[in-house]
């Protein structure tokens, strides 16, 4: 991982201000490679994942995952939309964010469940970027089918899927795919911040 602003994505992203590289060079490319990955190349992601905050400190996040040569991947697998599946198919791992709906400590609603499980897997992404993989969410799946088949139980929602995996050269995707292979932009900061009311 680079500890400076990655070219290829200064040449669609400008900060009014410096903020850490990680952040900046963080996107969700789809071309992976294909290969492999241990649980010992994964685990690390979950534990960036486990230190995200939450409300009560209630870590309402869980992550249903299979590998690609998992006995489980096909399921994972047959959930995604078929945009999402052509490019998946060279993924390594597929996760499942679900987050507790209650509190575990006295069952009352959690406001902030897929809040706090959005900050989850923003840390999962992040510790995915200084590694070296692609980290890439996906809400292109058929949620109810999610739940079905992976067993999902209450009060759990199903709140997203992540592919992962090995990076690839953007030649390794479909021309279609390809032609939207390219960093996102952002907002500018004057558009999203507002100080006082609304
Ligand atoms: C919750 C979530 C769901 C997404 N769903 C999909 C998806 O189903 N398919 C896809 O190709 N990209 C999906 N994306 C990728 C986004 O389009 C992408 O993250 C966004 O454009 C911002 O770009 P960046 O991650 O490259 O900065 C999703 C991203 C998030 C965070």
């Amino acid at each position: 991982m680079r500890d400076s602003y990655d070219p290829l994505l200064q040449k669609y992203r400008k900060t009014a201000y410096n903020i850490h590289p990680l952040l900046f060079n963080r996107w969700s490319p789809r071309s992976m490679s294909g290969e492999k990955m241990t649980e010992e190349e994964l685990l690390p992601l979950f534990e960036a994942a486990s230190f995200a905050p939450s409300s009560y400190n209630a870590q309402p996040w869980k992550f249903v995952y299979a590998k690609r040569d998992d006995a489980d991947w096909n399921q994972f697998f047959s959930l995604l939309v078929e945009f999402n599946q052509n490019w998946v198919k060279n993924a390594a791992a597929l996760i499942l964010v679900i987050s507790r709906e209650t509190f575990e400590h006295n069952n009352k609603p959690s406001v902030t469940h897929s809040f706090d499980a959005g900050a989850a897997w923003m840390s999962l992404a992040l510790e995915g970027t200084y590694r070296g993989y692609v980290v890439h969410g996906m809400q292109g799946f058929d949620y109810q089918k999610a739940k079905e088949l992976l067993r999902i139980p209450e009060p759990y929602a199903v709140e997203a899927m992540i592919a992962i995996g090995k990076p690839a050269q953007k030649s390794a995707l479909s021309n279609e795919l390809q032609k939207i292979e390219v960093p996102s932009t952002r907002k500018p900061l004057q558009e999203i911040i507002h100080l006082g009311a609304f």
